[in-house]
């Protein structure tokens, strides 16, 4: 079990999850890593942990360069399991001399741990502590994702350890940004900002905002998942800009189920209109597609067309499920419309309109729905509407 020097006497330490499939309804169908570092220095300081069932390796990793108990520090930038499922044994062995951590973190490690003997050591934004050659300072980004986050900044090496942000869940045995290929990093870093980061986009304008303000000099970014950025820091800052302030593309996602087939034809006379109008468009079924798999399409999507039929005067569960992940999310504005075939009483393009209204989507109303099984003329209509929302796309509702 190899450790890795990220930087002259700075190595990544964490270990790697082949196998989690699942992350509280995220898909992780690559797996994930759980990183922690290790800086040499005179107070030899552990950045992080990692999840409990990965003690075992983040122990071999650290043991391969010094002994445990030589480390004097450690810093908890985030309290979540995966960082700090570990931490209570790590402590017992590494007997540390402070753990540095935000106020929201001790009040989250004691929660979790019930421990009021560690040796806890609150810092704020700014704060700043030697380790003897380098230093360490702190920056509190409450909410992102946790009340406790916060990032550690060495400003010696222009080092920036980010904890969740500018992550992804990929596990590798490469370690770096430049060692595979960054459309599909850009695309798993996407999916975790959709999944997870998405809903405190305000935040990170703000966080990113203020970076700019502190005016640091960032020539690495080792964030807690995933690889660390050295080639494509200035990618994945930007990636996050685009994202947080909702840049969409000239695209239209078609997100359906269908009971007998007939919202499904919709569904593709939609698809057909809206290309007609040289618009890029993507079409998901929930029965085959994961829905943490469909947010990161939505990411930068400018429209979004759900179609459900009606099932017990309401939608199908993997409608309502999407619609509920979706909304929790808070995706920026989009243009939405929803279609739907019926038997009887016909709600379900009502309830999905109401849904998109309320996460202040611009609705394309009415919206389409047939009773039973769609005629040639019908589906002619679901192509017009298709139409219509790919000339929205292109030039605003
Ligand atoms: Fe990777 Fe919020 O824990």
């Amino acid at each position: 079990m190899k450790s890795v020097e990220i930087k002259k006497d700075i190595y990544w330490v964490g270990a790697i999850d082949w196998d989690v499939r699942d992350f509280h309804g995220y898909s992780t169908y690559k797996g994930t890593t759980y990183n922690a570092y290790l800086i040499l220095d005179d107070k030899i300081t552990l950045i992080d942990t990692v999840k409990k069932e990965f003690k075992s390796e983040l122990i071999h990793r650290i043991r391969e360069i010094i002994p445990l108990e030589k480390i004097d520090y450690i810093v908890v930038n985030h309290v979540e399991m995966d960082h700090s499922g570990s931490l209570p044994e790590i402590i017992e062995l590494v007997k540390p001399e402070k753990i540095f951590c935000s106020d929201m973190g001790k009040k989250a490690l004691l929660a979790h741990f019930h421990r009021e003997d560690w040796p806890y050591q609150v810092v704020k934004s700014n704060d700043t502590i030697s380790l003897g050659k380098r230093s360490i300072k702190f920056i509190e980004t409450r909410m992102l994702h946790w009340p406790d986050s916060m990032f550690s900044y060495v400003p010696e090496e222009a080092l920036l350890f980010s904890n969740d942000a500018f992550g992804e869940h990929l596990a590798s045995t490469e370690r770096f940004d430049d060692e595979l290929s960054i459309g599909e990093l850009i695309r798993h870093a996407a999916k975790y900002y959709a999944n997870i980061i998405l809903l405190y986009s305000r935040l990170v304008k703000k966080q990113l905002e203020n970076l700019e303000k502190l005016n640091l000099k960032i020539d690495m970014i080792a964030p807690d998942h995933g690889v660390v950025w050295r080639s494509h820091v200035k990618e994945i800052l930007e990636a996050y800009h685009n994202w947080c302030n909702n840049k969409t593309e000239e695209k239209a996602l078609v997100v359906y189920d269908t009971m007998w087939h007939s919202t499904e034809m919709m569904a593709k006379a939609i698809c057909d209109g809206i290309e007609k109008e040289g618009v890029n468009v993507k079409v998901f079924n929930l029965e085959v597609n994961h829905h943490s798999d469909i947010m990161t399409e939505v990411l930068d999507a400018r429209a979004i067309v759900l179609g459900s039929p009606t099932l017990n005067n309401g939608l199908l569960p993997t409608m309502a499920g999407f619609l509920n992940y979706m909304k929790g999310l808070k995706p920026g504005t989009k243009i939405g419309a929803a279609f739907g075939s019926y038997g009887w009483s016909g709600e379900a393009v009502k309830i999905m309109t109401q849904y998109m209204k309320d996460m202040k989507f611009n609705i394309l109303e009415p919206g389409i729905r047939f009773q039973y099984v769609p005629t040639h003329a019908q589906l002619k209509e679901c192509v017009e509407f298709g139409k219509r929302i790919g000339k929205a796309i292109k030039e605003g509702i």
